[in-house]
């Protein structure tokens, strides 16, 4: 047997549903890739909510315990199995993966692999394939935005937030953004007008400064927020939701609120982010990834990172996100990339 293959890798996996004091590190061999496969060197992970959801077994469809988290990677294609076409030993790729990021190599499919340029610095991509592809996605498909649009962003100091905001701008829209009192500093940042979700009435300040009413909604937090915001939409308005709902029941009675505010007569619509882009249809997700690869590389944009940790950290990096402290995004680093 060839040496490599009594090497050992490291990954940090969920052992019970709970906070982070339930991952742990673990020790794998490293094997050849299966036939159509590719192993990676992973460079950087994101960090994200829905990593700490699915630990906590807060989603509709419940990933089976033990599981290794990580909804995104960027790594060197480090080995390729036979029938391999596109890619090659060394090429710099990205991809979504919904979990396993959180590990020193991981095995995916060709047909899952991202080209990223070696330029770029793995740590400002990692949050590009997640909460950008998500914000792009969401403003520029799901809404189809215009210059001079008004718009609500309810949750606009975490990851896809933050995204949000630097992309607005881009766009030249006009923000009103949700977020805590401590982070209102980065929305003025990009321009938006910050409003603390724990102190202002939102409804009150929106149809105060906005009486003709906004054009779109992006909604990353759910609950109350889609009926009480979908009434601050003009006519022609549209809200876009993309959080989590937590449960298949949470799922299908967002699923319905959203079909009975799309029944009301008053020309609004509501919309989860999703609706419209096929998971079958990679398209979209090629071209959108590539227009933010070329924004980052213009210098156009730029993701807050506000921490970077060794991947094996992963569970000090988890807690810090919980704590609900964060403003932007934090990135787990591989020893290639440190
Ligand atoms: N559909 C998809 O494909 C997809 C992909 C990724 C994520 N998501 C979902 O998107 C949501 C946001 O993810 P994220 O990564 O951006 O999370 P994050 O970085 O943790 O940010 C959470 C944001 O929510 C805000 N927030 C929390 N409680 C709030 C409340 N009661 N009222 C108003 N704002 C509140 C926070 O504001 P402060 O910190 O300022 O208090 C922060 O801006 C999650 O539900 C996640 O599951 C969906």
């Amino acid at each position: 047997m060839n040496n490599i293959y009594r090497m050992k890798y490291r990954s940090v996996i969920v052992t019970q549903r709970g906070s982070s004091e339930f991952l742990q590190v673990v020790e794998n061999f490293l094997r050849a890739p299966h036939p159509g496969e590719v192993r990676i060197k992973i460079l950087s992970a994101p960090v994200s909510l829905p990593d700490v959801e699915a630990r906590y077994g807060r989603s509709p469809f419940k990933l089976k315990v033990p599981f290794v988290p990580g909804y995104a990677i960027v790594g060197d294609v480090d080995e390729i199995g036979e029938g391999i076409q596109n890619f090659s030993v060394g090429d710099r790729v990205a991809a979504l993966t919904v979990f396993g990021g959180y590990s020193e190599y991981i095995y995916l499919k060709e047909n899952q692999l991202v080209p990223v340029s070696p330029t770029l610095d793995p740590a400002e991509v990692a949050p590009l394939i997640l909460n950008y592809i998500v914000s792009y996605q969401t403003f520029h498909r799901s809404a189809r935005v215009n210059p001079g649009d008004k718009v609500l962003i309810i949750g606009a100091s975490g990851g896809i937030g933050t995204a949000f905001l630097q992309l607005g701008k881009l766009a030249n829209l006009t923000m009103y953004g949700l977020a805590s009192k401590s982070k209102h500093e980065v929305l003025s940042d990009y321009g938006a007008m910050p409003i603390d979700y724990r102190s202002q009435d939102f409804l009150e300040v929106i149809r105060e400064t906005e009486p003709g009413g906004l054009d779109a909604i992006f909604d990353g937090v759910g609950g109350d927020y889609i009926r009480r915001s979908f009434s601050l939409l003009k006519p022609g308005g549209t809200y876009v939701g993309y959080c989590n709902p937590q449960s298949l029941s949470g799922m299908f009675r967002y699923l319905g609120l959203v079909l009975w505010l799309n029944l009301l007569p008053n020309g609004r619509s509501a919309k989860l982010y999703g609706t419209g882009i096929s998971r079958f249809n990679r398209q979209p997700f090629l071209d959108d990834w590539a227009t933010l690869f070329n924004l980052l590389e213009a210098g156009k944009i730029k993701p807050i990172i506000a921490a970077k940790y060794p991947i094996l950290e992963a569970a000090e990096a988890n807690q810090q996100l919980e704590s609900g402290e964060v403003t932007g995004n934090i990135v787990l680093l591989g020893s290639g990339a440190i």
